[in-house]
């Protein structure tokens, strides 16, 4: 596999096949999120699979009615949540010590994407969803206040995968030697 083709075919899918994804599937896409690096090797991200159509539905409910993936966090067979711990990621003794001070946000993208192109490997669509109302997810899917709830993502067979979205030209981004 040529990594960097695979990357280039990854499409965020918002339409599933009917289907179960099972639990060994479930372990190797939080397998391949705890292999990512994070600040200090932190780890401050932790998960939760929702399979059952009851918890799916009131997390859709935490979408915008005009929200793309709203019926792909419904329907599809599998929604992984992504929260992080606050406070450590990049933190030294309780300080921040960089200007962007909290990098949960970061690492948790990282796990993420670990998560997506695992997806992908093994046949699975999914989408990154990060417009929701983390208030209504955290209440209820029972969050602790010491977690950010980061992102949704659904997961299951492709049913319809879209076209690329177009990407900037390398020369639109990289600035060689100086900005
Ligand atoms: C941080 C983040 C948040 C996103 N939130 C949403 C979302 O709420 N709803 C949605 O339909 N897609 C969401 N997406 C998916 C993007 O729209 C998608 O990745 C982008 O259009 C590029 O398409 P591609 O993933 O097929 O290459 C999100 C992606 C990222 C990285």
């Amino acid at each position: 596999m040529e990594l960097l083709k695979e990357i280039e075919k990854r499409r965020s899918i918002r339409a599933f096949e009917d289907g179960d994804i099972s639990d060994e599937e479930v372990q190797a896409l939080i397998d391949a999120a705890r292999f990512a690096p994070s600040w200090a090797n932190t780890q401050c991200w932790e998960f939760i699979a929702v399979k059952d159509a009851e918890g799916k539905k009131k997390l859709a409910e935490a979408l915008p009615p005009k929200n793309p993936a709203r019926n792909a966090v419904e329907c599809a067979p599998l929604d992984i949540i992504v929260c992080g711990k606050k406070g450590i990621s990049g933190a030294k003794k309780g300080e921040y010590v960089t200007e962007l001070g909290e990098w949960l946000l970061f690492d948790c993208g990282i796990a993420t994407q670990n998560i997506c192109l695992q997806a992908y490997s093994m046949g699975l669509g999914s989408v990154i969803v990060g417009y929701f109302d983390s208030g209504k997810v955290r209440e209820a899917m029972g969050v602790p206040p010491e977690l950010e709830v980061v992102c949704l993502i659904p997961i299951g067979k492709p049913k319809k995968v879209p076209d690329a979205p177009k990407r900037k030209e390398i020369d639109e981004i990289l600035h060689r030697e100086k900005f």
